[in-house]
């Protein structure tokens, strides 16, 4: 297929999976991220078009729409991360230290997604995708993380409503413990990773592949009747009944 595809965080772990997965296809792709020397080496590697931009700054989002051009089919909200991971007190009581936290989770998850999707909405063509990026995390929302998440699952589902009539769909993935990434920054142990394998159906951790293969079929001509939900892809870690 031949398509214009915008993957946010599309330098590397699920994003850049996800960009190779439709570039393999012969789409044209373009990856964004704040790191502009890893992501102009995912850009050669796959054969993508590289724009620096921090999804979480209006003016950034805003020239990297611009740069984009005036047409677009697919934009897969990828960019994001638990904040939390940056955090040295995680137990403070500091009520301006707890508002920064949560707002910094709040700015790369939620808002990062709803500024780049705001600015991208109007080059969407007929039969284009929108596809956000949760997680199992949502479910048991007792952090920012998980909260932040379990907001753009809520927003997308608003989402759908709103663009459905365009001819677009939205929804989101929920994606599970998915191992080859830089989500944990090299800090999971062997234990917890143990336990996060040992909740699936399957008995084994998610793959980049498994989120790039589920993006690639929310935008194919077979789900377009596919719109307003939430995908959890994770082994069975979670179900949804
Ligand atoms: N791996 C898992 O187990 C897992 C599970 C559930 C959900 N998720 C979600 O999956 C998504 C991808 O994570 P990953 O596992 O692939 O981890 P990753 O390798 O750390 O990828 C995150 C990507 O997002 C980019 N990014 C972060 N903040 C950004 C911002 N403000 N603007 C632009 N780009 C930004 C990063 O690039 P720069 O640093 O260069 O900006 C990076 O390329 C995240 O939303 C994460 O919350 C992952």
């Amino acid at each position: 297929m031949k398509r214009i595809v915008l993957v946010t965080g599309g330098g590397s772990g699920l994003g850049k999976a996800v960009a190779a997965r439709f570039r393999a296809d012969g789409d044209s792709v373009v990856i964004t991220g704040r790191n502009a020397e890893r992501l102009a080496k995912a850009a050669a590697e796959i054969d993508a078009r590289a724009i620096t931009c921090d999804a979480t700054d209006p003016e950034q989002v805003a020239r990297m729409s611009e740069e984009l051009g005036p047409d677009l089919d697919v934009v897969v909200n990828m960019a994001g991360g638990n904040t939390d991971f940056d955090r040295t007190d995680t137990e403070t009581k500091d009520l301006g230290e707890v508002m920064a936290a949560w707002r910094a989770n709040l700015d790369a998850n939620l808002l990062s997604a709803v500024l780049t999707t705001t600015a991208v909405l109007e080059k969407l063509r007929p039969g284009g995708s929108i596809i956000n990026v949760g997680s199992i995390g949502a479910e048991y929302a007792g952090n920012s993380y998980g909260a932040a998440k379990a907001a753009v699952a809520a927003w997308t589902a608003g989402l759908s409503a709103q663009v459905g009539a365009a001819g677009v769909t939205a929804n989101l993935i929920a994606p599970g413990y998915i191992a080859e990434t830089d989500f944990f920054h090299g800090n999971l142990s062997d234990e917890r990773r143990k336990e996060l394998v040992g909740a699936t159906h399957n008995g084994r951790a998610g793959h980049p592949d498994d989120i790039a293969e589920t993006s690639y079929f929310l935008a194919s001509p077979g789900a377009r009747h596919i719109t307003g939900q939430t995908l959890h892809v994770n082994g069975g870690a979670y179900t949804t009944r």
